[in-house]
């Protein structure tokens, strides 16, 4: 049996072919809100985002991501910022904070219409040095990904990729 919410779960895909249309400045405001609606831990909400729409920087970003050189209208880039979480106890669990408002924005988007794909950048201190550079972010703020954002110019079929062996029912 299928619900609206599966059909929209099951319909984000990576995206990575976009047409040149700009995604609109109050639609980028709306996966932002999506985003910062994500739990995190003792609510400590420890994000920032640096939404790139410049030309020039988008080059960058294509060019220091061996696996982001995507042409996209814009990107989302959810930071890590060490001074902003309102709970020291959480603040391991930054990962878990910025993927949940990550995921958050993939599904917002692809509701819309739009497409995203996520692109890694956290742990890996090349990646994580050129995105800072990029977007001249101060040395303790941590980029989590790159999120491309933009008008789908290809399709993917929505599916699952659930698989029975993966769950364990009370015991392992
Ligand atoms: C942590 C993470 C890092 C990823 N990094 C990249 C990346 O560098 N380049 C890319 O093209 N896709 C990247 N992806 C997207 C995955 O390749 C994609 O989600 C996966 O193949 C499943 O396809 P789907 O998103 O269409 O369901 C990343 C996804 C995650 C969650």
């Amino acid at each position: 049996m299928s619900h609206p919410v599966l059909d929209l779960i099951f319909s984000r895909r990576s995206i990575r072919k976009y047409t040149d249309q700009p995604v609109d400045r109050e639609v980028l405001v709306e996966l932002l809100q999506a985003g910062m609606a994500a739990p995190s831990a003792m609510n400590s909400r420890p994000w920032e985002f640096a939404i790139v729409t410049d030309p020039v920087k988008l080059d960058a970003l294509r060019k220091s991501l061996p696996f982001g050189n995507y042409q996209a209208p814009a990107a989302i880039i959810p930071l890590y910022n060490p001074l902003i979480g309102s709970n020291p106890i959480s603040v391991s669990f930054w990962q878990q904070d910025l993927s949940a408002a990550v995921q958050n924005i993939l599904i917002t988007a692809s509701g819309m219409g739009l497409g995203t794909v996520w692109i890694g950048v956290h742990p890996m201190p090349p990646l994580v040095g050129a995105v800072r550079k990029i977007i001249k972010a101060p040395r303790w703020i941590t980029p989590l990904c790159v999120i491309y954002v933009g008008h789908p110019d290809q399709t993917k079929s929505p599916r699952t990729q659930y698989e029975e062996r993966r769950v364990h029912w009370d015991e392992y």
